[in-house]
């Protein structure tokens, strides 16, 4: 008997072990360091270091647009193969689990398409631009221009650092457009509730990442003392605590309102919360989406606001600050509001701003990390195998630096998006996909 079932373990394992040498020498065939294939630790190690973006770029630039950057993990970087990997037959990868919030899939993290198309159907409608520049939402855009004007006014001479005051206006917009009253901050005259942004710098998320990656288990066990031993004070297990406490406790509040029937006020009833709410998504599923949807737009907001700034900053792009100038100094009075600001229309149609803003998204998108995806059966993509399981991803940073499609790569060149033929525009716009691609794209592109 014993003897059975040791023959049954030990064929379990070579069939294990088999599948295992099978799917890496699969990956050999793939270009990429001859070791690629049989770790993934030195691809986390970089991440945790916060350089794998650039380290896969720089294996693209040597071995071309198909690399295996290690075990299960394969790279990409033509154009013809973003509609391949971000298509319907590709699914999100584990990768994703790190991001459940209160125990719920959002539809940033499902893996059921049929779900994901259900539940994301509401939020893109509200996240529409018709949607985004009316109505309540225009007035809370301007009422946030104006205080951030008057807060910029009060710095002069610039005291305070800019992204001092870029952080707290993002969270107080983000949290009224989602929440309404109930959950809207005043980060900008509050630090306490600016502490929220602290979230987004706390370095310990890394680690986290990379301890959840390489040992799984380890971590998860881990996690469970620590809580129990309540040291997460001193060993965060959580990321983005204060965000996620805001957001439930915002939840809890609403869900409170709505079981007694109570009338919300005009910008509650007009926020993500309340609507999504009306569409038929409740309980703690719209806590997290509302949590999620927050997190996203602050990380993607702040990073392209203040890599515009920062660039345009720089003592040699005066010239593109000049001529943002002239563009705005020009604009008659009927493209302006009450308080003689563009509108968000008037903005949208803007070349030359439009042109600094892409220019902003193809040098420094926020995402441009790896968007994983996997395949339930082999595929091929640019003529390679490329094993069920593996996670594939683009690399944005390789594609947004191509020196055949863009030029001069590294140069901040707003001009290159404006007067070019349209072959060539678009060509530059197969290359250029800061939103991601697919059914999984951005939400909040718009
Ligand atoms: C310049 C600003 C932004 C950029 C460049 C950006 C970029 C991206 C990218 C690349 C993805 C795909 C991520 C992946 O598949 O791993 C994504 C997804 C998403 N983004 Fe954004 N984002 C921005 C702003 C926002 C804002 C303001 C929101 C507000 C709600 C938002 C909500 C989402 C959501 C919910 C998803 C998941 C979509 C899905 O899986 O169906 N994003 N975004």
């Amino acid at each position: 008997m014993w003897i059975e079932i040791l023959c049954f373990v030990l064929t379990l394992a070579v069939i294990y072990v088999c599948s295992k040498l099978g799917h890496s020498r699969t990956l050999a065939a793939i270009p990429g360091p001859p070791g690629n294939p049989l770790t993934s630790f030195l691809i986390d190690y970089l991440d945790l270091q916060g350089c794998k973006t650039r380290h896969v770029a720089s294996l693209h630039k040597k071995y071309g647009p198909v690399v295996c950057i290690a075990s299960k993990e394969v790279s990409l970087s033509s154009h013809s193969a973003v509609p391949k990997i971000y298509t319907i037959q590709s699914e999100k990868t584990s990768f994703y689990d790190m991001f459940i919030v209160f125990n719920e899939r959002t539809h940033f993290t499902m893996i059921n398409t049929q779900e994901h198309k259900n539940r994301r159907r509401p939020f893109a409608s509200l996240y529409a631009a018709l949607t985004v520049s009316s109505g309540e939402t225009e007035i809370l855009m301007d009422t946030m221009t104006m205080k951030f004007i008057d807060a910029l006014a009060k710095q002069i001479p610039l005291e305070k650092k800019l992204y001092e005051l870029i952080s707290p206006s993002i969270l107080d917009f983000m949290t009224a457009f989602i929440y309404g009253n109930l959950g809207a901050t005043a980060a900008l005259e509050s630090s306490q509730d600016n502490q929220i942004n602290d979230d987004l710098k706390a370095p310990g998320r890394r680690l986290l990442f990379f301890a959840f990656n390489q040992f799984p288990v380890l971590a998860e066990w881990a996690t469970i003392a620590i809580n129990k031993l309540g040291l997460s004070n001193h060993f965060p297990t959580r990321t983005y605590p204060q965000l996620f406490s805001h957001g439930w406790h915002t939840w809890q509040s609403f869900d409170q309102k709505i079981s007694r029937s109570e009338k919300l006020d005009a910008t509650t009833s007009a926020s993500v919360i309340a609507q999504a709410h009306d569409s038929g998504i409740t309980g703690t599923a719209l806590a997290a989406e509302c949590a999620d949807q927050l997190l996203a737009a602050l990380i993607a907001l702040n990073h392209v606001l203040i890599s515009a700034l920062w660039v345009l900053s720089q003592p040699s792009q005066h010239s593109i600050q000049s001529r943002l100038h002239d563009e705005l100094r020009a604009l008659p009075p009927s493209a302006l509001d009450s308080a003689g600001n563009p509108s968000i229309q008037t903005c949208s149609k803007l070349p030359y701003l439009n042109a600094v803003m892409k220019e902003t998204l193809r040098l420094y998108p926020p995402f441009s990390g790896a968007q994983p995806r996997r395949f339930r059966s082999d595929v091929v993509i640019d003529g390679y195998v490329i094993p069920a399981g593996t996670s594939v991803s683009m690399c944005m940073y390789a594609m947004h630096r191509n020196p055949e499609v863009f030029p001069e790569p590294e140069r901040f060149w707003p001009e290159r998006w404006l007067d070019v033929s349209e072959g060539r525009m678009r060509e530059m716009e197969r290359y250029f996909w800061p939103f991601s691609a697919g059914d999984r794209r951005c939400t909040g592109e718009q």
